[in-house]
């Protein structure tokens, strides 16, 4: 269940994580996709990670997420390193990169956004990645008070919560990629859960 902003009952609010900001994961999106049918249960998610380190610890808790999501939803990293950089001038006839950027976005229920913070606000690669697929292609998310704010422009729903930061997250995967703690674990399977029922309200908003 999304829970409004600052009326969380106590019990939810005792199950979150305190953090340590050294990462800043999970945000997400709906994307307005009225031609969908709402009868479908599983909802396809675009994840987009805002860190192009190659040991990035946004990157382990995506594909983490990946292997946590619930039935109902269907995670896929979609990479946004190679996508160019946003020139309006090419709105009418944008490069491969950013029109298969943007298709796949387009053919997401919903995007959930996996970002570190950068001085304060989002990194300029994922900025860029949302100038890129914004124009008529995002119809609804949510992050990070930074990102809402470009985003919140673009008429796009957010979740409000929960919001999800980990901290402490040189200690937080094994070898494998796997989440170690047994907590946190727990933390990101509610927060999926949250998502997936937060993505059925809003498509049937859309229907209604
Ligand atoms: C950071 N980091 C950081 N952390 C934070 O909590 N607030 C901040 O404003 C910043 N700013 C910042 C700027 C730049 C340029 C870098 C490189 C780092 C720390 C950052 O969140 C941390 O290194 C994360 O581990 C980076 O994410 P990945 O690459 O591990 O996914």
């Amino acid at each position: 269940m999304a829970i409004a902003k600052g009326s969380a009952p106590r019990a939810e609010r005792r199950s979150r994580i305190t953090y340590n900001p050294a990462v800043r994961a999970a945000e997400c999106a709906v994307i307005r996709s009225r031609e969908r049918s709402i009868m479908s249960t599983t909802r396809k998610v675009a994840v987009i990670v805002g860190s192009l380190r190659k040991e990035s610890f946004n990157r382990k808790m995506a594909k983490a997420m990946i292997g946590l999501a619930p039935p109902s939803l269907k995670l896929e990293i979609v990479e946004i390193g190679q996508v160019p950089h946003y020139n309006q001038d090419f709105d009418a006839d944008p490069p491969q990169e950013a029109k298969g950027f943007k298709g796949r976005i387009q053919q997401a229920d919903a995007v959930l956004f996996v970002t570190p913070e950068y001085n304060r606000s989002v990194p300029g690669v994922l900025k860029n990645a949302i100038d890129v697929a914004s124009p008529g292609a995002i119809g609804a998310f949510g992050a990070n008070h930074h990102l809402r704010q470009s985003l919140v422009f673009l008429n796009v729903p957010a979740m409000p919560q929960p919001e999800a930061y980990l901290g402490g997250a040189a200690k937080m995967f094994s070898d494998t990629g796997a989440i170690i703690s047994d907590d946190t674990r727990e933390f990101v399977n509610k927060f999926l859960q949250a998502f997936s029922q937060w993505i059925e309200k809003n498509i049937a908003s859309q229907h209604a």
